[in-house]
């Protein structure tokens, strides 16, 4: 399903200006005690979004902490395909987004017609989709995986196991490379990640020869080979941790940098530049949709909820509980 496109205003909704002065995290921590709401924010919302949210994660993490939570109202700052994750492991909850126009190029660049065509053309293939992907997409797939555990769940399949991969080409051929596998590949990919230019992280290289370039496996194939370090967003965040660099180059969305300096406030980061300097294209603009005012009146509203129809769900339901099995021992 695309991401369902509709305002507040076609909503019928007349929303009374927020007050000027008025204090949001004071009324946003109000609205979550009244209706016992709790919110959850990916690692590329912006910094006072990730502040306030009472859990934070990447994709994995989200899912994984996804499950079993007590509130009655989960809101989930990041995009859409994130929610429908979150509601279908909690299907009797009421599950919200900030923003409806919050979707994903990369989820997007993967319909259901085209991808059902897709398998139909290539049978006896396994289907791992990769989390970024609608419902729908879930529904034909036998395992969901995020970027932390991709190379272990297509290594839990046999060696000679033919795998579908999607949407992502970029991840799928990082992971073909890692494995020595043929996957097929779905021709999809992040507009965000792919921005990186590969000839100003290697004048940036230059000047500063200490520093690691570290790289989401979304990245083009040409940054992922130069990188120090491949990993998903909370596989680079404990990745600076760990090394005994103290400068990084880092390659991938930017508000995660937020929780770099918060984790390791002595360590150098330097945002990899996108092919235009002039776009701030390494911000999600889809991410970045999501502000305080909007979580404030999606509390007060209950609005945008998300809704998957019963029949996909409980076919979505089934790689990802099959992911989450397959991934017990990843930290959540
Ligand atoms: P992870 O959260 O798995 O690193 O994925 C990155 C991403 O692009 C989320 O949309
Ligand atoms: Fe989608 Fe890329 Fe934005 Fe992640 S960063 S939500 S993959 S468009």
């Amino acid at each position: 399903m695309m991401t369902v496109k509709q305002t507040w205003q076609e909503k019928g909704y007349v929303c009374e200006p927020i007050p000027e002065g008025i204090d949001l995290l004071a009324e946003i921590e109000k609205l979550k005690k009244q209706k016992n709401a709790v919110l959850m924010a990916h690692y590329y919302q912006t910094a006072d979004i990730q502040d306030i949210a009472d859990i934070i994660g990447d994709s994995l993490a989200l899912a994984q902490k996804a499950v079993g939570i007590q509130a009655d109202i989960i809101l989930l700052a990041g995009v859409h395909f994130m929610g429908e994750t979150v509601k279908i492991l909690n299907p009797d909850k009421k599950v919200l987004i900030p923003d409806f126009n919050a979707g994903c190029s990369l989820a997007d660049s993967c319909q259901p017609d085209d991808f059902a065509r897709f398998l139909a053309q290539n049978p006896g293939h396994k289907v791992v989709s990769y989390v970024n992907t609608s419902a729908e997409i879930k529904a034909m797939t036998d395992v969901v995986v995020t970027s932390t555990n991709a190379l272990q769940v297509v290594n839990s399949f046999p060696k000679d196991e033919k795998i579908i991969f999607g949407p992502d080409r970029n991840l799928g051929s990082y992971i073909n490379a890692q494995t020595g596998r043929q996957m097929l590949l779905w021709d999809g990919a992040c507009h965000v990640h792919e921005q990186f230019s590969l000839e100003k992280i290697i004048d940036l290289k230059k000047t500063y020869p200490d520093a690691e370039l570290i790289a989401h496996p979304e990245c083009k194939h040409q940054i992922i080979v130069l990188a120090d370090f491949v990993g998903s967003t909370a596989a680079l965040l404990s990745h600076i941790g760990k090394s005994k660099a103290k400068r990084f180059i880092v390659a991938t969305e930017s508000g995660i940098l937020h929780q770099m300096r918060k984790s390791f406030p002595d360590r150098e980061l330097i945002a990899a530049p996108p092919i235009d300097s002039t776009c701030g294209c390494n911000n999600c603009n889809f991410m970045k949709l999501n502000t305080l005012e909007k979580i404030y009146l999606t509390l007060k509203y209950e609005w945008p909820e998300v809704n998957v129809a019963p029949e996909v769900a409980a076919k979505a339901r089934r790689p990802i509980d099959a992911m989450l099995e397959l991934s017990k021992n990843f930290a959540k």
